[in-house]
């Protein structure tokens, strides 16, 4: 029985792909940061077969919650076979952390790494393993701007949420070099443009259309929740890391997030907004 963590499990994509990934019999860690969503997530992914279920608290977006989180991890499971990375948000007006992050960044990006390297060693005594980030198609286009991380000029939740997909690309791409030969891989993934609650957070004026165009344009839950589940467990990406996937395809990746110089930048940043030492 493997074992697969999914943050952002409590709706959406992550929710959907537990579902999926639990008809296996697997062990899944739903991880959350409402109880009550958590409690229905579990009732319906053990409905669908899981070998076994657990939930785990965590807010991503502050740092003592993901140590939290990491810490009762390493000392419940032995191993980890997956590790997805798929919480996320989108925040239509500036705001921070209680660590004094762009909250964006905090959520879709620097929680996911804090927590990849806080479980890094155990996930490579698990190899063969995974560790799957769910980016965006919204990242092309888009570079990091180290002299304001955090969007103080200029902020648009547009540019917000592009920035942290070209970061957890960025960062997929790092790893995937770090990680070469320890049987452990990284990848990160564009689900499809999918009708989820995250489209609620879109600015008023979008509102109105909304309904309409989830319904006629966008893909299910159902069906973003499978190209998380594709990257998680299927034996034909087993070798492959350090990629980004479209339509279960790899992909190159927009210009900012093949910077390799923009990448080692981002991991040091990254160490030191959360006080790690750099790699
Ligand atoms: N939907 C799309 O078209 C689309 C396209 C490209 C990429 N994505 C990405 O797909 C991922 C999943 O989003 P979704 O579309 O499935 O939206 P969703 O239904 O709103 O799900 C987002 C999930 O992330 C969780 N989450 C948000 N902030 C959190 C935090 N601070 N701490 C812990 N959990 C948090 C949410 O928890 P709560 O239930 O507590 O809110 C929820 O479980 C995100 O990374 C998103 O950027 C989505």
């Amino acid at each position: 029985m493997r074992t697969i963590l999914i943050t952002g499990a409590t709706s959406g994509i992550g929710l959907t792909a537990a579902r999926q990934l639990a008809a296996a019999g697997d062990r899944l860690v739903l991880v959350g940061r409402n109880p009550a969503k958590l409690a229905v997530a579990a009732e319906q992914v053990g409905a669908a077969g899981a070998g076994a279920v657990d939930t785990l608290e965590c807010d991503v977006s502050v740092q003592d919650s993901v140590r939290k989180l990491a810490a009762e991890v390493l000392d419940r499971y032995a191993r980890i076979d997956v590790l997805a990375n798929n919480a996320g948000g989108y925040f239509g007006s500036r705001s921070e952390t209680v660590d004094g992050v762009e909250s964006t960044f905090a959520t879709n990006f620097l929680g996911g790494y804090l927590l990849t390297e806080l479980l890094l060693d155990r996930l490579i005594a698990s190899a063969p393993a995974r560790i799957v980030f769910t980016a965006s198609v919204l990242h092309y286009g888009m570079r990091l701007d180290f002299a304001d991380l955090g969007l103080r000029k200029g902020y648009s939740g547009q540019r917000a949420y592009s920035r942290s997909k070209v970061a957890a690309v960025l960062y997929t791409r790092a790893l995937a070099r770090r990680l070469a030969g320890t049987g452990v891989t990284v990848n990160a993934f564009h689900p499809g443009a999918v009708a989820t609650g995250i489209w609620d957070s879109m600015p008023w004026f979008a509102r109105p259309v909304l309904g309409p165009v989830k319904r006629v344009f966008m893909i299910s839950a159902e069906e973003g929740g499978e190209r998380l589940a594709y990257l998680a467990v299927s034996p034909e990406v087993a070798s492959v890391s350090g990629c980004y996937f479209q339509r279960d395809r790899v992909k190159e990746p927009g210009r900012g997030a093949r910077d390799d110089a923009a990448a080692e930048r981002l991991c040091a940043v990254s160490a030191e907004l959360t006080g790690l030492s750099s790699p």
